[in-house]
């Protein structure tokens, strides 16, 4: 099943070290975290390094502001950013700085390289410049009035109240955001790398199957086609004051920091070198065998995707075997809101939510290797964690083991025979290649199908019914041994997810750590697990209530006034003796429990999706519900839920639909479908 052993450096982007890790950020981190604990799994020899990105200008006046120097400011965030990657069980080999002399030395060497190999040269600009502070500013420190709307107080690079883009110069009567001053214009001569020379290299290497198919498009209409020029040279250097290296023989000149931030993916492997006593060219090295991996936020693909292959190749250096982009974080659906209070922080994720796991399993459902935003639905995220983990997988270790401990003093019969053992260990393969794919989604959605598939079995032989049963005692050690190697099986297979319950399983199931090369050594005769404690327990939708509430940020700074409403009760919210219906009108409607076997896009229609619901009947319904705002079909599929099942059938555009699935809404938000308690079955009636 493995391969031949391979060589792997995994990064993830370097977080800026002037902000707290957010569950925006969470996405790469546990994301890498996932591939990287997967190929390590495989037996492959796997090298996961990271860093802080400590140098610019928002660092240093961030550092100016709280009154101490950008070193204790940096010192102090890289305390806190481990600590809260530690808690996520994101296990870099190494979290490192930028600020080091490992990447001071590797960021001057590959300057001079550049420089040596002709890719560097010297312009006089002109720049925005403050009198009073003595510096220049960056597009992001300039103010003044929107030239296209007039909005006050806009940055200068775009309006964030009409959206419009434009360049500082533009702004009117623009001013200081440091010191308040009106800026000057300046000229002062930067340095350059001359990326306009590296286009017919770029053109090549974007199209070499280094990107995924969206990034590779997107690069290639950068770059441009043969004879076109689009790319300009990029701007390196900024002027003291600024906090960062400076450049070789070129005084009061710095290193602009994205210079030197993916410097640091190198520094900080080369610090674990060191350490470890790895060999460093072996991974750099123009010819290098070895693989690396940039796992990064597709806002930055720019950056990795076209800076930084030419930087490396034209400093004589290897370029990255691929840059994987992941899509945007939106919580509930929107952009994350400090006033909605979904601006959460990893921290006050920990404070309130306290198991990690969860966000990491529900994050895994989402991924599938794409480009695409992921949407943190928190009332989903408390179903699916709920309803997978303590409903499905937990469950089959928790209707068997207690026997196996009271009856067989913790010792398993001799493996069987069984079907449903066969069937979970022959996916190993398939999940497997979900997982190298980046695919988790996938993974899990098959990772779950299997759990069915253990309890199916479990609720079948019903080993309580057999504990109760005179000599039933073989087989009801043999139905919860069975059960128990599905439990190991499927403990494996979710180990890159659940790292710390898989350890703690393993402890219960008294076995060696878990890996791919484990599958098959299965539970043996006579084997004697421990004691089964509880393992997980269900999130209180309460939690997440008050995590939102203690994350809303008050963005008024006065309150809005309290409406009042007049004591008069209106016809429609008045429950008169007409408004009431009889027991007999409810019962006409026959509410069913129903699986969502299948759901997908209707093409031509806004609102729809298409679901194919089992009810427990010999033929599936077609259902048509107005539910694609809220949410993406792949995450529907394997869902229960609530539908009509003796509506009409009713003809619609796109075709028959066969009942209706109810959701709730108001104008704050919605739909929200249902989902029963679990141990409901499709089929069901709900009444
Ligand atoms: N310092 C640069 C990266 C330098 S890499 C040589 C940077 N830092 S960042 O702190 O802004 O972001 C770090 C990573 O987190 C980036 O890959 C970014 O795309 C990702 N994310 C930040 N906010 C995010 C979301 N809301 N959603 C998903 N990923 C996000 O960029
Ligand atoms: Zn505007």
């Amino acid at each position: 099943m493995t391969s031949a052993a391979r060589k792997l450096l995994v990064t993830s982007a370097l977080p800026y070290a002037n902000g707290s890790i957010h569950l925006g950020h969470l996405v790469e981190y546990i994301q890498t975290d996932i591939w990287v604990r997967f190929q390590k799994m495989q037996g492959h020899t796997v090298h996961y390094v990271c860093a802080d990105d400590t140098h610019g200008t928002p660092i240093m006046l961030r550092a100016e502001k709280e009154g101490i120097t950008p070193e204790a400011l940096i010192a102090k965030v890289h305390a806190e950013h481990s600590q809260d990657f530690a808690e996520f069980l994101v296990d870099f080999d190494n979290y490192y700085s930028t600020n080091s002399e490992e990447n001071r030395e590797l960021a001057s060497n590959i300057y001079k390289a550049l420089k040596a190999n002709g890719k560097i040269a010297s312009k006089t600009i002109e720049q925005y410049f403050d009198p009073v502070k003595n510096m220049f500013l960056p597009d992001r420190f300039i103010k003044g009035e929107c030239p296209k709307c007039h909005a006050k107080d806009q940055y200068g690079d775009n309006c964030e109240v009409c959206g419009a883009t434009y360049s500082p110069t533009d702004l009117i009567n623009p001013f200081s955001a440091v010191s308040g001053a009106t800026p000057v214009r300046k000229e002062t001569e930067h340095y350059f790398f001359k990326l306009s020379e590296c286009a017919d290299f770029l053109r090549d290497w974007t199209r070499a199957g280094h990107l995924q198919a969206e990034a590779a498009n997107k690069m290639t209409e950068w770059v441009g086609e043969v004879g076109e020029n689009k790319l300009s040279d990029w701007d390196i250097s900024r002027d003291a004051p600024y906090f960062g290296f400076e450049i070789p023989d070129a005084p009061g000149k710095y290193f602009y920091v994205w210079l030197d931030a993916p410097i640091g993916y190198m520094a900080s492997f080369k610090n674990l070198c060191a350490k470890n006593g790895l060999d460093f060219d072996e991974y750099w090295k123009k010819d290098s065998t070895t693989e690396l991996y940039h796992f990064i936020g597709k806002d930055i693909l720019y950056f990795h995707a076209l800076f930084w292959p030419a930087t490396l190749e034209y400093s004589g250096h290897r370029t990255p075997t691929s840059v994987f982009a992941h899509g945007f974080l939106t919580v509930n659906g929107e952009k994350m809101s400090k006033s909605r209070g979904t601006f959460i922080t990893a921290r006050s994720y920990l404070d309130h939510i306290k198991n990690p796991e969860y966000l990491r399993y529900y994050y895994a459902a989402k991924l599938n290797g794409s480009m695409e935003d992921i949407d943190l639905n928190l009332e989903d995220f408390v179903a699916r964690v709920n309803s997978d983990l303590v409903g499905k997988y937990i469950n089959i270790a928790s209707r068997t083991a207690g026997f196996i401990n009271k009856r067989f003093d913790g010792v398993l019969a001799p493996s069987a025979n069984n079907q449903a053992v066969t069937e979970l260990l022959s996916a190993s393969s398939s999940i497997a290649e979900a997982y190298a794919a980046r695919d988790f989604g996938k993974a899990l959605r098959e990772i779950m199908r299997l759990s069915d598939i253990a309890n199916g079995f479990v609720a079948d032989k019903a080993p309580w019914v057999m504990a109760k049963q005179e000599g039933q005692d073989e087989a009801l050690q043999q139905v919860c041994s069975d059960a128990l190697e599905m439990f190991r099986l499927l403990t494996l297979y979710l180990k890159p997810v659940l790292p710390k319950l898989a350890q703690q399983i393993e402890q219960f199931l008294n076995v060696a750590p878990l890996s791919w090369s484990t599958d098959a050594l299965s539970l043996s005769a006579g084997h004697r697990i421990h004691a089964y404690e509880h393992l997980i327990t269900r999130i209180d939708p309460k939690q997440i209530e008050a995590m939102t509430e203690a994350n809303k940020e008050n963005l008024t700074p006065t309150p809005a006034p309290v409406k009042t409403v007049a004591p008069t009760i209106t016809a429609s919210n008045d429950v008169g003796e007409g408004a009431y219906i009889s027991i007999d009108d409810f019962t006409k409607i026959d509410l069913r429990i129903a699986k969502i076997v299948n759901a997908e896009h209707v093409e031509g229609a806004e609102k729809l999706l298409k679901l194919t619901l089992d009810i427990g009947e010999e033929k599936t319904r077609q259902v048509f519900a107005g539910i694609k705002s809220a949410y993406d079909p792949e995450t529907l599929k394997g869902r229960l839920t609530v539908m009509v099942a003796n509506l009409a059938p009713r003809k619609m555009k796109f075709g028959m639909s066969e009942g209706m699935v109810l959701a709730a809404s108001d104008e704050s938000g919605g739909p929200f479908i249902l989902s029963p308690d679990v141990g409901a079955q499709s089929g069901m009636r709900v009444k």
